[in-house]
């Protein structure tokens, strides 16, 4: 039985890739060839037209304790989670019908009962006539990845919440009571209104001072925690962004945003800010351009997010970390909301970050937004 589903494997390679990747499977071959799927530490699986499982190689039984051969047919589907039966199911169908690529994550039971979650992919396969024959796949347990995505989460959603606190700590009490010594600054000087000299001469220069010190803390608070994206949305929090960083950082930004859609939810929202902020930064810190774009596009199928400047960019084939934790905050910011990021850099010829979210994600509208400006 398992020598047959070997052979159907190996047809099954020899079709998917095109390529007779295993011309003749004499005894001895067969054997190594058996051996090396078997020893593979991700299972192997192939179908056939119909969607039933005609192989599924043993590191099954490692992973689930189940026997591969008994889970032929359509009977590995009971190793999966309750809730991941019906996805499964329907995402192998969907597969089968349009003779596309079958992807998905579902969640396997164990030996020790606890259920791992594992990354199942599978390609068409076509026979020597060119008629489907079937699919050849591999499932690969995915659980240390999903276990640190979910501490990431944890992490980017507390830092949000700390940066909440501490923007609103900013704004509510060291900006109230630098507002309060303005005043009293003021009185200062208009009880020395009378009085010539170096004294009235320094309280001005205080209360200059301290204005400066005032404006500064609302700006520090306001990037912390824009209101403005509370309150109005985020294309005018975009808008404002660029307008503030062209004010501030010497770097004209361009906008063109598109306001056509209701507002995405305020996890998009927070995360597309928070990537065009850090892009905006690397602009001014790294690329030494004095000018950058942001369009926002937002489509009926997905919300698009670009950041580009021509400055003078850097190898992003790297995979390497290169810096410091913005593009990898970027990253783990845009896999939370179920979204894509792309990054195109090279020396000397600019970078153009461009993010991509479903707009299945944008679930709430701009209900309860109060028109105020931040
Ligand atoms: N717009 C840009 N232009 C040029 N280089 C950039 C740009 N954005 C990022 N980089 C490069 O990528 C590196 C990593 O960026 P990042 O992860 O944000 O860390 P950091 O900004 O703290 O260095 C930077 O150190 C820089 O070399
Ligand atoms: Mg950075």
């Amino acid at each position: 039985m398992l020598r047959n589903g070997v052979h159907k494997l190996k047809d099954a390679l020899v079709f998917a890739t095109g390529r007779n990747v295993v011309p003749v499977l004499t005894p001895e071959s067969a054997s190594e060839f058996h051996a090396l799927v078997d020893s593979a530490p991700l299972v192997i699986w192939t179908t056939n037209p119909q969607g039933e499982c005609t192989f599924i190689s043993r590191f099954w039984k490692t992973l689930t304790g189940r026997d591969p051969e008994c889970d032929l047919g359509y009977r590995w589907c009971q190793a999966l989670h309750p809730e991941d039966q019906a996805r499964a199911a329907s995402d192998l169908t969907a597969a089968i019908q349009n003779r596309g690529v079958c992807v998905g994550e579902y969640r396997v039971r164990r030996v020790n009962r606890h259920y791992a979650w594992v990354l199942d992919r599978g390609v068409p396969y076509f026979d020597q006539h060119g008629e489907f024959a079937g699919h050849i796949g591999t499932c690969v347990d995915i659980s240390a990845r999903k276990t640190l995505d979910a501490k990431i989460d944890i992490l980017v959603l507390g830092m949000e919440a700390e940066r909440k606190r501490i923007a609103r700590e900013l704004h509510d009490d060291i900006g109230q009571k630098l507002a309060l010594l303005g005043v009293a600054l003021s009185e200062i000087e208009h009880l020395l209104k009378h009085e010539a000299g170096p004294i009235k001469k320094k309280v001005r220069q205080t209360r200059d001072l301290l204005g400066e010190i005032a404006s500064d803390t609302h700006l520090i608070s306001h990037n912390l925690h824009p209101a403005v994206l509370m309150h109005l949305g985020l294309l005018p929090a975009l808008r404002r962004l660029c307008n503030d960083f062209s004010a501030q950082k010497k770097v004209y930004v361009e906008f063109d945003g598109d306001s056509s859609y209701d507002d995405p939810s305020s996890e998009v929202s927070t995360a597309l800010f928070r990537i065009a902020q850090e892009c905006l930064s690397n602009v001014a810190k790294h690329s030494g351009a004095g000018a950058a774009k942001v369009v926002f596009r937002h489509g009926l199928d997905s919300i698009q997010l670009i950041i580009s400047d021509s400055g003078c960019g850097f190898d992003s084939s790297q995979t390497l970390p290169l810096g410091g934790l913005g593009l990898i905050s970027i990253r783990e910011r845009v896999r939370m909301v179920g979204g894509e990021v792309q990054i195109h850099s090279a020396p000397g010829e600019g970078t153009k970050i461009i993010v991509l979210v479903p707009s299945r994600m944008q679930f709430r509208k701009t209900a309860g937004r109060k028109a105020t400006a931040a």
